[in-house]
């Protein structure tokens, strides 16, 4: 089993690669942005209330998160693996996310942080804000992203290096490049 978490700050590139490593390792991908937007277009209870965290660039709970992660891990049948694409964001996260693998006899088998400079952040956010609508790329709301990234989610660097799982990408420049950098630090665990 491949299991990969893909990490890194808003707009790093963490969904773009994620379908890429799909492709070529034939793993499932589980995005919980996606699962919680999926939740909001279809009115949900849960919905509504994770509308109003990510409209305002907040973290959903952890305890509701790890929820929604472990159901979403059980739908799981017959998978090669899994990467993980916006989980863990937080310690407790990282730390329910090794428990939940190691009962299913599993682990991360590598961490892929994605290291891109703020202002390429902002200025792929702000373009793509313009492209797709989508309602947390507006700059008001990608600048809170980046406080609750740098106060809850990069101490998961730490958290990883200590594990031995992380292997730093520079997510700056070519599609093909950064794809062949996280390739070779795949294959290079398994
Ligand atoms: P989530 O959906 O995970 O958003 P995010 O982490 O802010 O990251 P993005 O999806 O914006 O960026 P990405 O890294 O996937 O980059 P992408 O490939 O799209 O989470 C949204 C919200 O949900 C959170 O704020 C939170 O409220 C909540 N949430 C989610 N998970 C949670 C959790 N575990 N706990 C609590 N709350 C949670 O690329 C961005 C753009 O750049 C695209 O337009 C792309 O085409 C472009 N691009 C990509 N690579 C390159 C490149 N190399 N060069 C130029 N452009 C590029
Ligand atoms: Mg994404």
């Amino acid at each position: 089993m491949l299991n990969i978490v893909i990490f890194g700050a808003p707009g790093s590139g963490k969904g773009t690669q994620s379908e890429r490593i799909v492709e070529k390792y034939g793993i499932d991908h589980i995005s919980t942005g996606d699962v919680l937007r999926a939740e909001i277009k279809a009115g949900t209870e849960l919905g509504c209330m994770a509308k109003k965290l990510i409209d305002n660039g907040q973290l959903i709970p952890d305890a509701l998160m790890l929820d929604i992660l472990s159901a979403k891990l059980d739908t799981l049948v017959g998978s090669k693996g899994v990467i993980f694409d916006g989980f863990p964001r937080t310690i407790a996260q990282a730390e329910a996310l090794k428990e939940m693998l190691a009962a299913r006899e599993q682990e991360v088998t590598a961490m892929i942080e994605l290291d891109v400079p703020e202002e390429e952040l902002m200025t792929r956010l702000i373009k793509r804000g313009q492209e797709s609508g989508r309602a947390d790329d507006n700059e008001v709301t990608i600048k809170k992203r980046l406080v609750v990234y740098h106060d809850q989610t990069a101490p998961l660097k730490e958290w990883y290096e200590k594990e031995g799982k992380r292997c730093y990408i520079n997510g700056l420049g070519e599609l093909d490049r950064i794809f062949a950098d996280i390739v070779a630090a795949i294959d290079a665990r398994i």
